[in-house]
This record gives structure tokens, C-alpha cells and sequence, in this order.
């Protein structure tokens, strides 16, 4: 990888146009797409004996993690409690000894990150460490290194590292639910391949920079944007309000749909954009009853969503942002693109510093 911007304006543009390379890179790393197996792990701890996996991480690597306790619970049927660092070090809660401890970090770095790690080791639990730096102190520190392969990330907002990141934790949710005979040898094969179509999508969906650019321009306009989602859909909803506010310095919030008429609700009306992210899912018609509750308010609504999903939304957005369809177990991987280009796109046209951003840092090393 050449430290240099190549034809892109901004580290984060061309950041974020790598990543059909680089989540390929990373799934070939842990999933063999010849045979359609998961790679064997030299882990610290067997998936099928523990009872629990701690996840603790900081910024976007917590809401990759966020995503990973849907997948673990769902699909390896293994409990997950996630924590942002600066609260879990703190927190003091028991650990099982029958747990074992993941921590997400891009630069492996992070101060909170590491001392919840810290605090980890001291309980005796076996550690695991979902980092893109391998010479980073948190992988030096863990038992076993889980490398995203998205080689140097440059752009302070986190695009290319969060999907290596989801693409890992895919990849562990398949030998985990292998080893506690959640899947047995078809489903195994059947993820891998489902996994297997991440790059190709990825490509396609950065076809969509042109409408994603000219919705950006109209962004620009808004001084506050909610973002929606249920499910795996709901991290990226936090994620997607994250960029924005990082590079654009829009207000933004991410909510759970569902929690709408717990608080939001009561901001809503045309001067407060409702970015939904709603692929035809398990829980896409809840979302919808969520979209129907904003637009009776007069709320505006940009629908992130796919084919099937764009068919059956009936309600009136002002922009649906049509994603192809895809296997349930990619689409958190492919839906960040969408939302990091929005923001990549608000902030050019706001005239930020995209790839620096204010009072921001690309590794926080102090607490
Ligand atoms: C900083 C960065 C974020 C990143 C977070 C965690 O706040 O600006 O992009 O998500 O730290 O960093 P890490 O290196 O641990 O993933």
C-alpha cells in the first residue's frame, strides 16, 4: 500500500473505494473459498466451552463489535456482552472464567481499549485482538491476533478498517458456530459463500457515488439528522451518524428504530432528515411502521435499502438509495458503504477537513 492519495481527493475517499480489495484480502485470511470452510484458528480458548464472549472496543470499533453480538447470538448461539472500553475498565463487573475476551482496534493502541484488555489478563481470561496495526501493543498483549488486512488507514474517520473489522468477526461467528454445532457442514458452506460475495457487492454499491454525491450536496443544507435502524442495522445507524458528525460537523444521532417513540420522535418535522437503513430483512416491516410514524409527522426520509426493500416500502421518502439484494450475513459490511459516502460527501461539500478533522485524533493514546 502507497501512503499517497492516488486519484483521490481525500485518504478517505480512496479509503473507502479499497475496500472491496481489502475485505477480500481479510475474508481470504480466515475463510478458504475453494472448499467453502472456515480456516482453522489457533485460538486461546474453544469456541464450543465458553459460555460467553466479552467485547469491548472504542468509536467505530465498537459498533463493528456492536454488530458482532447480533451475529455471535444469532447464528454461534453464544452470548455477547459489548462495552465501550472507557465504561467496561471501570466497571468493575465479574468475569466468568469461562468467558473469554475480544477487544477491536484499528491502531491497537487505544488507551481504554488496552486497559480493559489489562483488565482481562489479570482476571485470567483468554484474549483475542481484532487489530489492523500487528505490531501494536494491544496485539502484542493479547493470546491470539486476528489481523484485518486493510492495510494503512490515513483518513481520521474510520471507513475501510470498520468493514476489515466486520469482515473478522463474520469470519469468527463462522468457527464459532461451527464449534458449538450451531451450523453443521452445508450452513458452514453456505455462509462462506454467502461471505464469498462481499467484494463483488462492495464494487457495485461504490457505483452509487454519483446519487450519493448529489444527496450529500442537499445534506449540507440540514443542521441535524437522525439515522435509523433495527438489528444489525441499528450500530450502523449509530455508525453512519458517527461519520457524519465527525467530518461533517452536522449534529447526528443514531437510534434504534424501534426507540422512536421513546424520545426522537419528538424532534421530527421537515427541517430534521431520517436516514433509515433498512435492508428486506427479519425486521424490515417493523422499520417501515417506524417509517410511516416520521412521515405522518412530516419528517423527510432517505431510504437506505435494497430491491425487494424499495418494492415493498410503503411510504413516501424522499430518496431511497437502492442497494442489490444480498445474503442477511453480508449486508452490515455492505450497507457501511452507502453511509460512510454520505458523509464523505456532506463534508466536501460543507468544505471540512475531511480527512483531519477537528479536535479529533486517528489514535487516542491518553484517556
Ligand atoms: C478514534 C478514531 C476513530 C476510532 C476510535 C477507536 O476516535 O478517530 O476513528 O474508531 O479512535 O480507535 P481504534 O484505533 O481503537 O480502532
Amino acid at each position: 500500500f502507497l501512503v499517497d492519495k492516488g486519484n483521490h481527493r481525500h485518504f478517505m475517499e480512496k479509503e473507502i473505494h479499497q475496500q472491496p480489495e481489502v475485505i477480500s484480502h481479510t475474508l481470504a485470511n480466515y475463510l478458504d473459498f475453494t472448499t467453502n470452510r472456515a480456516k482453522p484458528l489457533n485460538l486461546p480458548f474453544d469456541f464450543a466451552k465458553v459460555d460467553r464472549l466479552a467485547i469491548a472496543a472504542c468509536g467505530t470499533a465498537f459498533l463493528a463489535g456492536s454488530v458482532g453480538k447480533y451475529w455471535f447470538e444469532r447464528i454461534a448461539k453464544l452470548p455477547v456482552d459489548i462495552d465501550i472500553a472507557s465504561e467496561f475498565r471501570y466497571r468493575e463487573m465479574p468475569l466468568s472464567m469461562r468467558s473469554a475476551a475480544l477487544f477491536v482496534s484499528q491502531s491497537g493502541e487505544t488507551a481504554d481499549t488496552l486497559a480493559s484488555l489489562r483488565y482481562c489478563r489479570k482476571a485470567g481470561l483468554p484474549i483475542g485482538a481484532i487489530v489492523n496495526v500487528r505490531e501494536s501493543t494491544i496485539a502484542r498483549e493479547s493470546n491470539v491476533v486476528l489481523p484485518t488486512l486493510a492495510g494503512p488507514e490515513i483518513g481520521v474517520a474510520s471507513t475501510k478498517a470498520f468493514t476489515c473489522q466486520l469482515s473478522v468477526l463474520a469470519s469468527l461467528v463462522v468457527n464459532a458456530a461451527k464449534a458449538r454445532g450451531m451450523v453443521d457442514d452445508a450452513g458452514e458452506e453456505q455462509l462462506v459463500r454467502e461471505l464469498a460475495e462481499a467484494p463483488r457487492l462492495a464494487s457495485q454499491v461504490l457505483k452509487l457515488a454519483p446519487q450519493l454525491e448529489a444527496l450529500g450536496r442537499e445534506l449540507a443544507h440540514y443542521k441535524h439528522v437522525l439515522y435509523l435502524g433495527r438489528d444489525t442495522s441499528y450500530p450502523l445507524a449509530v455508525e453512519g451518524a458517527l461519520k457524519l458528525k465527525e467530518i461533517s460537523y452536522i449534529h447526528a444521532e443514531g437510534y434504534a428504530a424501534g426507540e422512536l417513540k421513546h424520545g426522537p420522535i419528538a424532534l421530527i418535522d421537515e427541517s430534521m432528515p431520517v436516514i433509515v437503513i433498512a435492508p428486506h430483512d427479519r425486521v424490515f416491516e417493523k422499520t417501515v411502521s417506524n417509517m410511516q410514524e416520521v412521515a405522518a409527522r412530516g419528517g423527510k426520509i432517505i431510504l437506505i435499502t435494497d430491491k425487494r426493500g424499495a418494492e415493498h416500502a410503503t411510504v413516501e421518502t424522499l430518496q431511497t438509495i437502492v442497494l442489490p439484494d444480498m445474503p442477511e450475513i453480508v449486508a452490515p459490511i455492505i450497507y457501511a458503504l452507502p453511509i460512510q459516502m454520505l458523509a464523505y460527501y456532506t463534508a466536501v461539500f460543507m468544505g471540512t477537513d475531511v480527512d483531519q478533522p477537528r479536535n479529533l485524533a486517528k489514535s487516542v493514546t491518553v484517556e
